[in-house]
């Protein structure tokens, strides 16, 4: 019994770090903006502020936050969170 519960926990932990590696775009982002507001301001405050994908993509890169450090490398990743946003 116990050697069951340890295989399903190893299968649980591994589908659960491939998601986290899988994500992109985003999901990446969602867990500082969210609708509470906290730590960083949600989507649809993000939309009202940033209207168009480059101006989003320039608007993290340009944030002074140094949780924003992160990302704000990854281009492929801010292209695709603006993408996941609707925005173009
Ligand atoms: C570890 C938490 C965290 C993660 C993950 C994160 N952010 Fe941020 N972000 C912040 C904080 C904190 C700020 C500054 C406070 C604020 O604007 O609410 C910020 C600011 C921003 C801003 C500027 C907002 C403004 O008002 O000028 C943009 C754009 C942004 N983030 C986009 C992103 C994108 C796109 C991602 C995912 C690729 C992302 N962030 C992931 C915490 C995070």
């Amino acid at each position: 019994m116990k050697r069951i519960m340890a295989l399903v926990l190893a299968i649980v932990m591994i589908a659960a770090f491939s998601s986290v590696a899988m994500a992109a775009g985003w999901e990446k982002c969602q867990g500082c903006h969210n609708d509470a507001g906290k730590p960083a301001i949600g989507k649809a405050k993000l939309l009202e502020k940033f209207k168009t994908a480059d101006a989003f993509i320039k608007g993290a890169k340009d944030s002074k936050s140094p949780m924003m450090n992160a990302v704000k490398g990854n281009d492929e990743n801010l292209k695709a969170a603006a993408a996941d946003l609707g925005l173009k």
